[in-house]
Formats: structure tokens, sequence, C-alpha cells
């Protein structure tokens, strides 16, 4: 007759970080635990103070779901929830605007106001009680702000005031034919983003507890904005040369880089750029030799990861190389001083072990393949023949024969 357990192994153990009962799980779901070697796709990786169970990552999507003050909702928690418990070992959040004019649509998030922050930080504590990572994608959407959620199918439709925008304050590195209601930011207001990127880290960390930061630099959005001598017209110190256009990049990187110090806690921060505009026969565009250049300047200055994607300064330009072949080119130089994700049709797990393998990318992201399929990664374990820990809740009735 088989023994009962002991009353110890009876009473669960609740989870740490959430004012409500949840099973303590005994490792985050996502963990490789076959007794062979792993496959190198479900090989933890440590960056400063956070422990990946394995190298798969759910990339940034806006949802537009925020409600009009910016601030997460049961949604976001039930929409963020389902992939804490599943197998990526990190998730970042969409797009979370620093300043409220810095929002893309009246109905993105923000993380300047107290109701933001608490809002966000039910996510954060959901997360961490399955022993989970998250992070913000902080942004600025500049000259592309106040704008229609892009489920509306129109791209860069602007939202007027009667409609919950904010044209007046719509401001980007230049006056743009494209965007006519948006103005040339002054040098003060420039310091003055920058100063609310700082303050944006800070809440994340210190108010919200997420565990890193990712700065928005890529498509098309304020900081790539002035990356690109498509958006950046300027004649000022921030516009003009390569080291003038990055500026306001470098100026926010060192500035998310202060909460370190200023904190004690050795946080990540992960970069977002696009490494293209997509347009590399136009010498007046980014290009993935600027990117080239970049990326060691980016390590130099603190960037623990570069997520490279591509595109968004102009519509209807495809890549001219995947961006995985974008990845490998940026990842030869910075080999060692900071790490590389690849991002852009990785639906597949031997396509995901292949890019580690062969050196594209330390981490692999997903989008679209999750909003598909919340469970890939279980599926990319069972395509490697990799046994992965699944939550306490639902790991335990598979193996049994049932039928
Ligand atoms: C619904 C949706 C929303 C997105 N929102 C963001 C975003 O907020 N920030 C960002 O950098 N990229 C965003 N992206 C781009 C994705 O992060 C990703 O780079 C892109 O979808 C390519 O990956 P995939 O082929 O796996 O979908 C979004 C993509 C989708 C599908």
């Amino acid at each position: 007759m088989p023994r009962a357990p002991s009353f110890d192994k009876i009473v669960t153990k609740a989870a740490p970080h959430v004012p409500y009962f949840t099973p303590r799980q005994p490792a985050p779901a996502g963990s490789f635990r076959g007794a062979h070697e792993a496959p190198l796709l479900f090989t933890p990786l440590r960056i400063r103070n956070i422990h990946l169970a394995n190298r798969i990552g759910v990339s940034p999507m806006c949802l537009y779901s925020a409600a009009h003050d910016g601030a997460a909702t049961d949604y976001h928690l039930i929409h963020y929830g389902q992939y804490a418990l599943r197998g990526p070992s990190l998730v970042i959040m969409e797009s979370v605007a620093v300043t409220p004019a810095g929002r893309i649509t009246p109905h993105c998030l923000g993380i300047y106001s107290d109701t933001q922050k608490a809002q966000l930080k039910r996510i954060v504590d959901f997360y961490h009680s399955q022993g989970k990572v998250i992070g913000p994608q902080l942004s600025h959407a500049g000259m592309r702000s106040s704008c229609l959620p892009l489920f509306y199918d129109e791209c860069d439709c602007p939202v007027d005031d009667e409609r919950g925008g904010w044209l007046e304050e719509v401001e980007g590195p230049s006056v743009s034919a494209e965007f006519p209601h948006s103005r040339a930011l002054g040098a003060g207001r420039i310091a003055r983003i920058v100063s609310a990127f700082k303050e944006a880290a800070r809440a994340s960390i210190v108010d919200c507890g997420f565990d890193f930061i990712e700065i928005h630099a890529a498509h098309g959005f304020l900081i790539h904005q002035f990356m690109s001598p498509l958006g950046n017209k300027r004649t000022d110190r921030y516009g003009g040369s390569f080291e003038n256009r990055i500026r306001l990049l470098m100026e926010v990187l060192d500035a998310v880089r202060e909460v370190r110090a200023e904190t004690g806690r050795d946080f990540p921060i992960f970069v977002r750029i696009s490494a293209s505009d997509n347009d590399e026969s136009n010498e007046r565009s980014w290009r993935l030799a600027d990117s080239v250049r970049l990326a060691p300047l980016l390590a130099a200055h603190g960037a623990d990861l570069i997520d490279v994607s591509s595109g968004g300064m102009q519509a209807a330009h495809a890549p001219h190389i995947s961006q995985r072949d974008m990845a490998r080119r940026i990842k030869r130089t910075v080999e060692r001083t900071c790490l590389v994700s690849a991002v852009g049709g990785i639906t597949d797990g031997k396509l995901a072990e292949d890019l580690l393998q062969q050196n594209y990318c330390d981490l692999c992201l997903a989008a679209r393949g999750f909003l598909k399929e919340p469970g890939m990664v279980e599926r990319w374990a069972d395509q490697l023949g990799a046994d992965i820990q699944m939550n306490l809740q639902d790991g335990w009735c598979f193996g049994k024969v049932w039928d």
C-alpha cells in the first residue's frame, strides 16, 4: 500500500511576492530537467543580476489596451500572465511611454503616474511568484505619438484632441512633411526627455520591481528618428554627423545606467535598435554599417544586450538581408562585451537552436508565434527532445496513461 505523504509535503508552500496564495514553483517553467546534456536553447543564461532558465524570450508587443490614463488593467495581467506560466524565460513588455506625450496612441502604457506604477507592479509580482523575469520597453514615440492603434489598420494616422490625442504636444528631431503637426525639439526639451527616461528606469526597478530595462531605439520612434538621417535634419549637436545623431541614445543609455549606481541594483540594460532602415542604397538612411559602428559604443556605455530588429522609418521597405543575419553581423563586433538577441520569424525550435549554435545570437526572441501559441516553448522542447519543467499545476498530469 502506498504510504501517505508526510504533512510537510501536503501543505503546499506559498509563492513569495504576491498578496494571495499561489503554490511556489520548484523551478521556473522552461527550465531544462533532463539527465543528458541540454540543447543550447535550454541552457541557463546569467545577465548581471538576472538568471534566465533558457534562451527564449517574448519580444515586445503593443496591446493598445491601456486605460486613458496609460495604466494597465486586468487585461494586461491576464495577457502577460499567460507567458509567466509557460516556457519563455523572459518577457519584454510592450512599449511603455516615459512621458504622456510620448505615447504612440491614447491606449499605450505609461510609467509616469502612481496608478500606472501600481498596476504594473501587480504584473511584475505575478511574474516573480512564478520565478519569471520581466522588463518594460521604455519608449518615446516622438513624431509618431498621438496616433491610432495599429489594429485599426492605419499606420501613423493622427488622433486629434477630441478623440483623446495631443497633437499640439507632438515633437520630434525636425519638422517633417510626413508629420505636419510635429515640432522640432529644443535642447531644453531634449534634456527633459533624457531625464524622463532616467525617472522611468528608476520607477521600473525601484517602484515596480521590474528585472531589467529595454530602451526602445528602433522602429521609427523618437530615438531612432534622431539616429536616422531620414528623420533627423538638425544642424545642432544632435544632428548631422553620426556622433551627433546617436547623442540622444547615448545620453539616455548613460542616464539609465546611472540608476544602477544610484540604486545599487545591478539590473541589465537592453537596447532595441533598427539595425537598418532597410534602404541600404540610400546614404541618407541608417544602414547596417552604422549599427556595426554603434554596437561597441553601446557595449562600452553599459548595454548588456543589443536587441536587433530593423525598419520603421519608412513604410514598405523590406529587409535586404534577414534580421537574423543582421544580428549575426552585430554579434561579431561585440563578441564577449555584449550579448545580442535575434528576432523575426523564429517559430521553430530547431531554427532557434541553430541560430545559437552558429553564433548568430545569445537569445532568441519571438512575437507573433507566441500570440498564436502561448505554449510554443513546450513544442520547441519536444522538437529538440528536451525535457523541460512545466508549472506545478500543469506538468504533473503528462506521462500518465489515461486513454
Ligand atoms: C502585435 C505586435 C505588436 C508589436 N509591438 C511592438 C512594440 O511595442 N515594440 C517593439 O519594439 N516591437 C513591437 N513589435 C515587433 C515585435 O517585437 C517583433 O520584433 C516582430 O513582430 C518580429 O518578430 P516575429 O516575427 O516573431 O513576430 C510588435 C509586433 C506585433 C506583432
